[in-house]
């Protein structure tokens, strides 16, 4: 399983590192197997050793250059990180960034042979169209991207559904993984309101291989539930 926490534009890097120390101790202490990503937020990166894998919410397809208010793949050396995050909503839809941008962006990354979780999600205006609509939004979101890149995470969030307490029915959740499954062999979570009072269901769908948490993943406590229900799931599944 893979439990992974997207802490957004929150915590510096004083509350970051004592968060990752204290995912770290927990690990130990309860001699965890489960793979365990942080996305912290940029100014909050750091030199990491352990078993917490950090990875960046965001950077740019290039190795150093004029990119104003980006950062390259020279940045992301310097703290020792091979992980990304691609696509994810709010880079879609708050930011900006095109289905050719998150291509590029991929294939850059992919190149230098990082790790990449890579987001798609229909907004509720989508969904609302019906499955066939939401599922050809989706499999547009596919376009471009190497869906069996060795080192490929599949993130599945409903937009709608990210930050906002609603999520879709568990069925549901099982359909839409059996589809996205036959796109691509990868690893593939389910993130958007995963909480401590849902993830043990949620995890124990048939097709999910994982969570990506934001807002519940803030707490440490609740996050280090959460990553204990994956491992007493995986033991049972
Ligand atoms: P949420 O965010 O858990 O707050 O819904 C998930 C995400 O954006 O990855």
């Amino acid at each position: 399983m893979i439990i992974a926490a997207n802490l957004k534009t929150n915590l510096t890097r004083a509350e970051t590192t004592k968060y990752v120390d204290e995912i770290e101790n927990f690990l130990e202490t309860n001699s965890i197997s489960q793979e365990v990503l942080v996305f912290p937020a940029m100014s909050s990166l750091n030199l990491h050793e352990g078993k917490v894998t950090i990875g960046v919410q965001n950077a740019y397809a290039t190795k150093n250059g004029a990119f104003t208010g980006e950062i390259g793949q020279d940045h992301l050396e310097e703290f020792g990180i091979k992980t990304i995050l691609i696509g994810h909503s709010e880079r879609r839809h708050i930011i900006g960034e095109t289905q050719d941008d998150l291509v590029k962006k991929f294939n850059f990354y992919k190149d230098l042979g990082y790790k990449i979780v890579y987001c798609v999600g229909e907004p509720l205006e989508v969904r609302e169209q019906g499955q066939e609509k939401m599922m050809e939004y989706i499999s547009a979101q596919y376009e471009g991207i190497d869906t069996s890149y060795e080192n490929l995470i599949i993130a599945y969030e409903p937009v709608w559904a990210i930050g906002t307490g609603i999520t879709p029915t568990l069925e549901d959740i099982v359909t839409i993984h059996k589809e996205l499954k036959e796109k691509s062999p990868a690893p593939l979570l389910y993130g958007g309101s995963v909480k401590v009072s849902n993830a043990k269901d949620v995890l124990a769908l048939d097709g999910v291989n994982g969570i990506l948490v934001g807002s519940a993943a803030l707490y440490v406590d609740h996050f280090c539930t959460m990553i204990e229900y994956a491992q007493m799931i995986k033991n049972q599944k």
